[in-house]
């Protein structure tokens, strides 16, 4: 590995974030939760529990386990609390995260709960990006991605990716060609971060190897790029280890990491948090103080009860039941797309996630083939162009979710797209025929 850098986190926070200033009241909340039992606090417009009308809540788990919320803890899950989050939630993803990706610039590094990973994505952007700026993402890339950036006029240098995630040479090719701006004209500046979602990808299922993302990590050093990890599906990869997140790799203090409990435990309690060194989770904290002032408590609580009871093994338990659940449904997927696309599309196994990417032979651009006939066959399915880095562009690509619809339907949905397809390309033959006549009458 290369020698490390110093990295002045003041470069890569744009000015708009770089006014950002702490709010006292919420500075004062988090001084206060530290604080021992004698301080006596005047000072924090909490309301008092004794006029919320809850009583109780009691949660039952699947596995006969239960957590039931009263007293000092229900008010507490129902109170504000410091921005940052939870503490003894706090706490115990910090050992979890540490237990995790043993993270080698750790001392410099910290968590903040956001609500959920989007949330944690968008406020990292708007920190980072100024309107005009170059951003890196892998192409295809997460849609929710590309709407934060939308606003900011950026740049998408989309880096094109193969079934182990980007192309480390495509990212050269880029970084150099940024390399030759100038004030006058001429090349583009040189972009401060790149964009990845290097497990189970949203939406092609790929998940990047460990050789790629250590040249990835490697050329981001070289370069001074942030990393930005959207790990919303680490738990839901199908191979045999869990792969080396970017977080494990990361000895300069480059990297933001995102992961979300949305796959694994609710998508509705909106319980993630984000990992980075610390100037940069201050950053957003302040951004938080002034916007949700912390994620909801009672998600947090919940989420500290159930860590509580199952320990950190519990939780990493069932994010392997729930990775074998959806492994268990992409192999149908895979099976019904053998069945009936054969011949007419390609795909690449998904190694993780919940999505399946397919290229459509013979159709340039599917957008019209799913969002008429298609809807009117009742399938719905996403255009590739909803995740390329220009939409605008023809795209034969079709992202497939094998998540929540039950077996029979996916088969169905592939049968379908399969009789859609055939009579797109009687319709597309209609149609050449038609020009070739034309032409020589
Ligand atoms: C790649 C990716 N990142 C982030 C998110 C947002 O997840 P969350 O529910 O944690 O906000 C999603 C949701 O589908 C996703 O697919």
């Amino acid at each position: 590995m290369a020698k490390t850098h110093t990295i002045d986190y003041n470069h890569f926070i744009n000015t708009h974030s770089s006014r950002r200033r702490p709010a006292l009241t919420r500075e004062l909340t988090k001084l206060q939760y530290g604080a021992g039992k004698e301080s006596i606090s005047l000072a924090e417009g909490m309301p008092n529990e004794v006029t919320f009308p809850f009583q109780a809540i009691n949660f039952v788990l699947k596995d006969g386990l239960s957590i039931t919320l009263q007293g000092q803890q229900l008010n507490s899950a129902f109170q504000y609390i410091p921005t940052q989050g939870y503490p003894p939630l706090l706490k115990k993803l910090r050992d979890f995260t540490y237990q995790m990706h043993m993270p080698p610039n750790w001392h410099n590094t910290d968590i903040i709960m956001t609500n959920g990973s989007q949330d944690g994505i968008s406020k990292t952007l708007e920190m980072l990006i100024e309107d005009g700026d170059d951003v890196l993402v892998q192409n295809p890339l997460y849609a929710g991605t590309e709407v934060i950036l939308k606003p900011f006029k950026v740049n998408l240098i989309g880096i094109e990716q193969d079934e182990f995630g980007i192309l480390p040479s495509k990212l050269i090719d880029a970084l150099e060609n940024c390399k030759a701006y100038t004030e006058e004209g001429g090349g583009r500046k040189m972009p401060k971060c790149i964009y990845l979602n290097p497990t189970g990808s949203n939406p092609t299922g790929a998940t990047m190897s460990l050789e790629r993302r250590k040249e990835v990590y490697d050329i981001c050093c070289k370069y001074n790029i942030l990393i930005l990890e959207d790990d919303a599906y680490y738990f839901l990869h199908f191979l045999e280890e869990r792969p080396v997140s970017f977080l494990s790799l990361d000895v300069e203090g480059r990297v933001i990491r995102f992961d979300s409990m949305s796959k694994v435990l609710s998508s509705g309690l909106r319980l993630a948090w984000l990992t980075a060194p610390k100037p940069l989770v201050r950053n957003v904290e302040l951004h938080m103080q002034s916007s949700l002032l912390h994620s909801s408590t009672l998600s947090q609580v919940i989420l500290d009860n159930l860590l509580t009871k199952w320990g950190y093994q519990g939780l990493i338990s069932h994010g392997a039941y729930v990775s074998a659940y959806y492994k268990a449904r992409r192999d149908f997927t895979v099976a019904c797309m053998e069945k009936h696309l054969k011949g007419l599309c390609e795909w690449t196994i998904p190694s993780g996630g919940m999505f399946v990417w397919i290229k459509v032979h013979g159709v340039a651009d599917v957008y019209d083939m799913l969002m008429t006939r298609g809807l009117k066959k009742n399938i719905t399915l996403v255009p590739g162009h909803a995740f390329m880095v220009d939409p605008t562009e023809a795209c034969n690509c079709i992202r497939a979710s094998y998540s929540k619809a039950t077996l029979k339907q996916i088969d169905k949905a592939m049968q379908l797209l399969g009789e859609l397809i055939r009579e797109e390309h009687v319709l597309l033959r209609r149609k050449l025929d038609g020009l070739e006549n034309s032409i020589l009458r």
